[in-house]
């Protein structure tokens, strides 16, 4: 049995060399030391061996089976390194290949004006203070001064809100940054109802007006509002501010003028106009011959709509203005149709 036990062995030693898969290996385990392998059979068999031989025997076959264990365990674990190797060999990565070139996004031609705009009030000690965009027709309207019916609420056909709103006080996506305007003033104001502090901030943010879409009108453009409100603020603080805010976007060299206007929150009100920076005020297409381009409105803060901010209008005065940053932006880059902003065109905003 001895014999017996060292030929099954040394076969099974023997045949387990040419195993090189899973699959053998497993085939392997069942011929060698599976149930019906030549191995369990000497186990079956020793009963009937004598009972001096027995525990020798018993021992060696014991010492066979470790060792056919210990080589299959050794087996799979060799070939489980070649086929890690092998994965690797097949994936390998050539790190001396040039990179794929990342595409990179590029900032919109109306948010590079939105950030000099914040810059150069910025610079000047004005906050940025973000208002809803959706008002109440209250704040958009009334507590500006426009009364229910006055015919400046025509000029901004509106989106209102469907829902089951006051009838006197429906939602509208505000027509303008102009109500922010009230917001922060009475947020000012409840702070320190006796003395509210000054104010200097400027409001960005989108509008919404139901207009024909056109070369220059969208339904959907961005608003600068700016408003100063203090205990001695003259109309001449308000063109020393605007003044040099159009010389710091514009160049240092540019004129400026106020024409006479109208808005209900202001008075008195205007417009500033730029001298026209395409042709230097000598007349061209883009100024329609005039020699001017608008760019802003403005005016004293109505002493109606100080009050409905909290500020006491015979202690406070107070400028505001609002400007258009996609009509800024058209005239800094010489853009002539408005509807580029929203047309998603590569080929548009690559150029920026
Ligand atoms: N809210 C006005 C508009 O949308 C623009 C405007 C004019 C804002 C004069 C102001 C201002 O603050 O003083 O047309």
């Amino acid at each position: 049995m001895f014999t017996q036990l060292n030929a099954i062995e040394r076969a099974a030693l023997e045949a387990l060399q040419a195993v090189q898969d899973e699959a053998a290996l497993e085939a392997w385990r069942v011929a060698h030391l599976g149930r019906s392998s030549p191995l369990m059979k000497v186990f079956d068999e020793i009963g009937k061996v004598s009972k001096e031989e027995r525990p020798a025997i018993g021992k060696r076959a014991n010492e066979v089976r470790h060792t056919l264990e210990a080589a299959l365990g050794e087996r799979q674990e060799a070939l489980r390194q070649s086929a890690l190797a092998r994965s690797l060999d097949l994936e390998r990565l050539d790190v001396t290949l040039p990179g794929r070139r990342i595409a990179l996004g590029r900032v919109h031609p109306v948010t590079r004006t939105l950030r000099l705009i914040y810059r150069i009030f910025a610079d000047m000690g004005f906050q940025i203070y973000r208002s809803r965009d959706v008002e109440t027709d209250e704040y958009n309207f009334q507590l500006l001064n426009f009364p229910p019916h006055h015919p400046a609420r025509e000029m901004q056909d509106s989106y209102y809100l469907a829902g089951d709103y006051p009838e006197d006080n429906p939602l509208v996506l505000r027509t303008h940054t102009s109500p922010g305007q009230i917001r922060a003033m009475r947020e000012y104001s409840s702070q320190h109802p006796q003395n509210p502090p000054p104010v200097r901030i400027i409001l960005p943010g989108m509008c919404y007006r139901y207009e024909q879409v056109s070369a220059r009108y969208e339904i959907q453009f961005n608003q600068v509002e700016g408003l100063a409100v203090g205990k001695r603020i003259t109309f001449s603080d308000l063109k020393g501010t605007l003044s040099d805010f159009a010389r710091r976007m514009f160049g240092q060299q540019v004129q400026t003028r106020f024409r006479a206007s109208h808005f209900p929150f202001t008075e008195p009100s205007a417009e500033m106009d730029v001298e026209c920076f395409v042709c230097g005020g000598e007349g061209c297409t883009v100024c329609k011959r005039t020699g001017w381009l608008e760019i802003l409105g403005c005016g004293m803060v109505h002493p109606t709509v100080l009050q409905n901010g909290g500020y006491d209008p015979e202690v406070y005065s107070g400028f505001a203005f609002g400007m258009g940053t996609e009509r800024i932006t058209m005239l800094r880059y010489r853009i002539e149709d408005i509807r580029y902003f929203w047309s998603n065109d590569m080929r548009f905003l690559t150029q920026f």
